[in-house]
């Protein structure tokens, strides 16, 4: 049981749908019975274009001080050249998830009806502030024909060991116990190599749980062929990337993915967004579907120690997209909420 306003939220609603279907994730967690104080904070393409600022360090400080952090959707329409390409995601998305040290990126998949997957049901624990994404590298003599880029993986025996125990307790904790390894350790032998060494040690403390190691590529063509040999997926921050979208694609669709970046330590708060982008395209339309979002707020009142209303909430969304018909139109972003809300 929570009591009214218990949990303190930040709200980045962001841009294009972003605030829609926060809106609907807000109103399904009111309808579970969870007191939340919330609290928007103006971020994104629109903030930008508006103030000129990312992420100011003053907004950065009031983040820290909050339980959980929902996020709807950051960036400018696509083929807007107004906003430089990277400025928002290394400036604002990567900067939250590196200095929060939200160090896995948790992201559950279910099949829908209808869709290739079927009735998978897998986690992909994502590895979420080293690889590629760590900003590693820079250019030498950029502009001359003689240009170099160089854009190395990041990989500390710390970061993958930590993203690895945290993937080992989840599976420990689920019915099939399986966890599979992904990477490239035919090719990228040095961080291949720390990455299943790590995970071979600490599957010693974790003799219950089985174990399987596939290539990057091959888990692609699993991924499309026979989802549902997967139960938790450990893997690093570009591969999980990648293949979090093509699972979101075989089980029905970007907009049913949700995810938690996660700071398992607790040394500050967490944050839950949805897969997907702002889709300026279909904003205002009613079109978005908020179920990514919702499954979200999911994630974080299980992280708030809600756990109860958390599975309500991802049982609503699980049981309203099973019981819907293949190929045809979702209701609106509001009537799906108001289907949920109802339910849980
Ligand atoms: C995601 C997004 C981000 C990523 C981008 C927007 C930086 O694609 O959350 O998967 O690459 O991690
Ligand atoms: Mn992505």
């Amino acid at each position: 049981m929570s009591t009214p306003g218990s949990h303190r939220v930040a709200v980045i609603g962001g841009d294009g749908i972003g605030p829609e279907v926060v809106a609907e994730a807000l109103k399904v967690v009111g309808a579970a019975g969870v007191g939340l104080d919330t609290t928007e904070v103006e971020l994104g393409a629109a903030h930008y274009l508006r103030t000129g600022e990312v992420l100011p360090d003053a907004t950065l400080d009031e983040l820290r001080g909050f339980d959980a952090i929902l996020l709807g959707a950051i960036g400018p329409p696509v083929g807007s050249t107004e906003v430089p390409p990277g400025l928002l995601e290394r400036g604002l998305l990567l900067r939250l998830r590196f200095t929060l040290d939200l160090y896995v990126n948790l992201r559950p998949f279910t099949g829908a009806p209808g869709s290739v997957a079927g009735d998978a049901e897998l986690v992909v624990v994502r590895e979420n502030t080293e690889g590629t994404y760590a900003g590693e590298g820079g250019f030498l003599r950029k502009g001359t024909p003689h240009e170099i880029a160089t854009q190395g993986s990041v990989n500390t025996r710390m970061g993958a060991e930590r993203c690895a125990r945290y993937a080992f307790e989840l599976a420990q904790g689920r019915d099939r116990r399986h966890l599979t390894l992904v990477h490239k350790t035919n090719v990228l032998t040095f961080a291949g190599d720390l990455w299943q060494r790590t995970v071979d040690e600490v599957a010693v403390d974790y003799p219950e749980v089985s174990r399987d190691y596939n290539h990057v590529d091959a888990a692609c063509i699993y991924m499309v062929e026979n989802p549902a040999r997967y139960d938790v997926i450990v893997t690093d921050n570009l591969f999980g990337d990648i293949l979090t979208d093509l699972a979101g694609a075989v089980c029905g669709g970007i907009g049913f993915a949700a995810s938690a970046n996660l700071n398992p330590a607790r040394t500050g708060p967490s944050m839950f967004e949805p897969v997907h982008g702002a889709a300026h395209d279909i904003a205002g339309s009613g079109r978005a579907n908020p179920l990514a979002a919702i499954r979200s707020a999911a994630l974080m009142l299980d992280h708030l120690g809600e756990t109860e209303a958390a599975a309500r909430i991802t049982k609503a969304v699980v049981d309203y997209t099973a019981g819907h018909q293949p190929g045809t139109a979702y209701p609106s972003t509001v009537a799906v909420g108001d289907a949920i809300a109802e339910r849980v």
